[in-house]
């Protein structure tokens, strides 16, 4: 197969948004507990924070992180969380099923972010509690101090403010799963209601309303609509969440997932600027698409309910193989490629729980196949987006039509220019013909700096604490210069960086 790409630096859509890279720490299974804390692990320094996740942490170059749910969140007490561990009590988690023991809440949390460099987002719930149990976690978070729960917090050991800027306003309040679900019209009263108050506290924070947890939910749009006719004013963004998986052995169409986060943003966008209009209003509501990720869901929903309710048990622990990572890739391109609405993304979620890390509890970390796509992107998409839109050929997919086989974006800064490229054909390697124009230094011919190649013989292979790098990026040396021609291999995430 034969490809060319156009590269045009006039095409720029927006900087980089750097909260692209953001991620999510739920209490869910494994993600807090034996995730990123585990006292008495080996690596643990002595809040309890495992060395090993930090390190991979920082080595993904993760932005922000959204806490503590989720799901998990629309029936957490903050206040369980805070004060003398041996007085925090434990309870039911409903959402998953499991005891929560409050060994972490919020100060542990921020402590956590301080230490891997990370900006926390923080969500409040809207399924159980309102108002002001929202402003009161504000209040304990972000006033300096003086008043009950600023003070209540220094003498909790957090001298400074954890100064947190974005804050969600519930979580998946559309989906009947979650506890205190609400009409589109009762949760943008609430979620209004709250941020007016919220922003009484302090008028600069960025604030998100729940958007839909995927575009197949049959509110899809009309919530949308109507949360924000709630909302406009008062809310910087509207949340998205999507997730997918390989059904039905078909591949092909898998690889094309990207396809419907396409068009989730664009109707959310156009959504949201029609209730812009209507209402007579300058301001642009940008996306959170703060849960995305591939899950195979089925297999949860196939699952037995649990009778028990243990302490952080392995839940939602999927195994990613290299065709994952090319589908996760593709996403990754698109929330770029929309980075002039998109303002702020969260792959869900960090370790464990359907996540790039995995860990052994007492044990091993190591990096899934997902882990190389974010970690290059976060390292090397710097500058301005640039919109490439490569002329190859197409595929059919029962899902979403006719498909191309390439899916690519650009991003530019003073070193250089980066190529984003995932081959999504299952059987074919793809000769991509690149044209730069007068791209390279002082003007010059464009020459390939670097090019490296995520891919494997078996689509199907996987990473293990065994064999951590089986599926990782290697060097792609398969180019030459003049003309400008790289070979991608099939099922394949390629990052390309000209100069
Ligand atoms: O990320 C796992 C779960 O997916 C989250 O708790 C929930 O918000 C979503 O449905």
């Amino acid at each position: 197969l034969q490809a060319q790409l156009t590269i045009d630096p006039a095409h720029r859509v927006a900087p980089v948004r750097r909260r692209t890279f953001g991620t999510f720490v739920e209490h869910l299974g494994r993600c807090v507990y034996t995730g990123i804390y585990e006292p008495g692990h080996p690596t643990a320094d002595e809040e309890g924070f495992r060395g090993d996740v930090l390190a991979l942490t920082r080595e993904l170059g993760v932005t922000t992180v959204r806490y503590p749910g989720g799901n998990f969140v629309s029936g957490y007490r903050w206040e369980d969380g805070v004060g003398p561990r041996e007085r925090r009590p434990r309870r039911l988690d409903l959402a998953w099923h499991s005891t929560e023991t409050n060994e972490i809440g919020v100060d542990e949390f921020v402590r956590w972010t301080r230490v891997a460099g990370l900006e926390p987002m923080m969500a409040v719930n809207l399924g159980t509690r309102g108002v002001q149990e929202a402003v009161d976690l504000l209040e304990y978070c972000n006033i300096p101090s003086g008043t009950a729960l600023s003070d209540l917090r220094i003498a909790n050991g957090a001298k400074e403010p954890h100064d947190i800027r974005m804050w969600c306003l519930g979580n998946e309040m559309d989906g009947p799963w979650q506890i205190g679900h609400k009409t589109a019209r009762e949760y943008g009263r609430l979620a209004a209601e709250t941020a007016r108050a919220m922003r009484m506290v302090d008028p600069g924070l960025e604030l998100v309303a729940c958007g839909s947890s995927g575009s197949s939910m049959p509110t899809f749009g009309t919530w949308e609509a109507t949360v924000l006719e709630e909302t406009y004013d008062l809310v910087d963004h509207v949340s998205c969440h999507a997730y997918y998986e390989e059904k039905d052995g078909d591949l092909g169409g898998f690889l094309a997932c990207a396809n419907d986060m396409e068009h989730f943003i664009s109707t959310v966008v156009s959504t949201a600027d029609q209730v812009g209009a209507r209402l007579g209003s300058r301001k642009k509501i940008s996306l959170s698409f703060d849960e995305w990720n591939v899950w195979y869901m089925s297999r949860v929903q196939a699952a037995a309910p649990r009778q028990d309710w243990p302490v952080a048990p392995p839940l939602l622990e999927d195994h990613y193989h290299l065709a994952d990572a090319v589908a996760f890739g593709s996403l990754l391109i698109t929330l770029l490629r929309h980075s002039d609405r998109v303002a702020a993304a969260c792959m869900a979620q960090l370790v464990n729980v359907i996540a790039p890390i995995m860990t052994e509890p007492g044990g091993r970390a190591w990096r899934q196949t997902t882990f190389h796509p974010f970690a290059q992107a976060a390292r090397h998409a710097r500058g301005d987006v640039v919109r490439v839109e490569p002329v190859c050929p197409t595929y059919e997919t029962a899902e979403f039509g006719e498909v191309p086989v390439l899916h690519a974006v650009a991003t530019q800064d003073e070193a250089g220019m980066t190529l984003f490229v995932v081959n999504r054909s299952t059987t074919e390697p793809l000769e991509l013909a690149l044209d730069a124009g007068p791209l390279g230094a002082g003007g010059g011919a464009v020459r390939i700096a670097e090019a490296t190649t995520l891919t494997h013989e078996d689509v199907y292979a996987r990473n293990t604490a065994d064999d951590p790098d089986r599926v990782a990026p290697r060097p792609n040396t398969d180019h030459r210069s003049d003309p400008l021609r790289i070979v991608l291999p099939p099922v394949s995430w390629n990052v390309i960086r000209l100069s």
